[in-house]
This record gives C-alpha cells, structure tokens and sequence, in this order.
C-alpha cells in the first residue's frame, strides 16, 4: 500500500511520518516510541490507547492517523515524567490508583480533559467521565479518590519545543 507522509504534533513534538492510510492513530503513536499509549482491545472498547486530541480525549485506535494532523495529541507521557509527574500521576499513585498500570495512561488522560473542563466534577461526573476506559484490577474506587483530590493542570510551555 503506497504510504502517505503526515506530520503530527505529539507532547510538544513535531514529527513527519510516512504511514499507510488506514494506520490508526494508536498504531503509529507506538511505532514512533509513545508506548505509553496503550493497546488493549482496538476497538474502542477499553479505553487504554486514549490521547488528548485538542481538549478531547478520544480513543486513538479509532482515529485514523492522517486524521490527527494539524491538532495537538497529548499522551500520558506529555503531562509529566517520573521525575516530574503531573499532579494527576502523582494522586494517582498517592491514592492506590494503579495496580497493573495498563489502564493509567488512559484513565489520566480521560481525568486530564474533564478537569480541564470541570476542576471541581462530583463522584457522578467522574464516573461518567472515565466510563468508557476499563480497569481489571482497582474497583474504580481509588482512581474516582485519585480524580477527585486533584486540580487540572495544563502541559507546561516549557515542554513544547519543535523537532523533526
Ligand atoms: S485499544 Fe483503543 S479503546 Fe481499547
Ligand atoms: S490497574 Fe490494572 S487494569 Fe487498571
């Protein structure tokens, strides 16, 4: 299949990358190393491959990548690092949120959007906001605690920065 080159924005990044047209997002987000980024179920199902598409989180196995160009993605990864997490990792990991890990990335990412939405979101809102991202190990109670304790932040300016 003949290639297409697009160029996407990821965490501040800018990259080009040749990609058949029916490459999902969440497809070449991995190949180019944002493993952070989850595949579960490809089907838009569990919720672990969700990215911030602009403000919105949105399933990255159900966009197609060519679809993304011109917006800014965020991953998990861009919020915050071990080093520096974002207040949102940090409840995470203060409130028992994170057993196996493998839904986090997208659980932070679905928590980031509505509380840049919503910074004070009721138990209900919260639920409803993280609905559609499966957890297998937690019970949900300690990730709606983590949500709740926590204040929106934005991805900090000095992150963003332009390579190719
Ligand atoms: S991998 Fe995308 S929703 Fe499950
Ligand atoms: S912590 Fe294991 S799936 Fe959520």
């Amino acid at each position: 299949m003949e290639l297409r080159v697009i160029t996407l924005r990821v965490n501040g990044r800018r990259h080009q990358i040749a990609a058949p047209p029916n490459a999902t997002l969440l497809q070449v987000l991995r190949n180019r190393g944002y493993t952070d980024v989850k595949n579960g179920c490809e089907k838009g199902d569990c919720g672990a491959c969700a990215v911030l598409l602009g403000d919105r989180a949105i399933n990255s196995c159900l966009v197609l990548a060519w679809q993304a160009e011109g917006a800014e993605i965020v991953t998990d990864a861009g919020l915050g690092t071990l080093d520096n997490p974002h207040p949102l990792q940090s409840a995470f990991a203060d409130a028992g949120a994170v057993q196996c890990g493998y839904c986090t990335p997208g659980m932070v990412i679905s928590a980031k959007a509505l509380l840049d939405k919503n910074p004070t979101p009721s138990r209900q809102e919260i639920r409803e906001a993280i609905s559609g991202n499966l957890c297998r190990c937690t019970g949900y109670s300690q990730i709606i605690e983590a949500i709740q304790t926590c204040e929106a932040k934005t991805l900090p300016a000095e992150r963003l920065e332009d390579v190719e």
